[in-house]
């Protein structure tokens, strides 16, 4: 399952004409990046976005974060299927019950998606998630624990920030997967994220993928920014 580290950037734009003009900017790039199609796309452009961007050669994570009772997000997750993402997700708040449900709407093709489970927004700050939520604990504990739930449906890795993936590697191995958000430049605007880090310290608390947007997409030079984060993040390796 695990294939290396890479970049992937979040396609946050509210159109299909908006996100293919950004992605022609990755001509001049050695690389098609790996892409993220979130709400605010999908929502606007229906499931057609998820094909063309697969046609120009793209991977793609389908950040939908379904949660609902398991009979009905297994459902969706079968609808999901033959789209053809290359990873998909939902929220481990869902429960153990529903994670098991969605691997089972994800089954039967040749191959199954990566499926990975949101633990707590990288926007949720200790004290939000304490006072307004009303989870006790610290972050780090309610995060792992959402993965070890995760874990045990059989799903193949979290969304997490990079500052909770190596006690996540620790305790699930090292296969599986942290996907984590929350990444910025240091300098930068963080924006509405809370729990944040650059590249390179990501690189070195051991996350698997990073996934980038507004550091890239609002960046003057979006090719660069790319480039600066696979260099920093991977290294080199790719
Ligand atoms: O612009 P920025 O780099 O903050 O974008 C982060 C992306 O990752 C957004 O598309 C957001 O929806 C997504 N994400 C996140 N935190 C999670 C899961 C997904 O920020 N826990």
């Amino acid at each position: 399952m695990y294939s290396g580290k890479d970049v992937i950037v979040a396609l946050d734009f509210p159109n299909a004409e908006k996100t293919f003009d950004f992605l022609k900017k990755f001509g001049r790039s050695s690389r098609k990046p790996f892409v993220k199609i979130g709400m605010e796309l999908f929502y606007s452009e229906g499931p057609e976005i998820v094909r063309k961007i697969k046609e120009q050669g793209h991977k793609i994570f389908l950040d939908l974060k379904l949660h609902d009772i398991p009979n009905t997000v297994k459902g969706g997750m079968k609808s999901l299927r033959s789209l053809g993402a290359d990873m998909l997700n939902l929220h481990a708040a869902g429960g153990i019950d529903m994670m098991k449900a969605a691997v089972e709407g994800l089954s039967g093709g040749e191959t199954r998606p990566i499926l990975i489970a949101v633990t707590q927004l990288t926007s949720i700050s200790q004290e939000k998630m304490n006072n307004e939520l009303l989870i006790s604990g610290s972050v780090g504990e309610v995060v792992l624990h959402y993965a070890k739930n995760a874990k045990s449906a059989g799903l193949d890795g979290v969304v997490c920030s990079p500052l909770e993936a190596q006690k996540i590697h620790s305790e699930a191995g090292r296969e599986f997967l942290t996907v984590t958000p929350g990444i910025r430049f240091s300098g930068d605007d963080t924006g509405d994220q809370a729990r944040v880090t650059d590249p390179l310290k990501a690189r070195e608390l051991g996350s698997d993928y990073i996934v980038v947007g507004r550091p890239v997409t609002k960046a003057e030079d979006p090719i660069a920014a790319y480039e600066r984060c696979v260099r920093e993040f991977c290294g080199g390796a790719k």
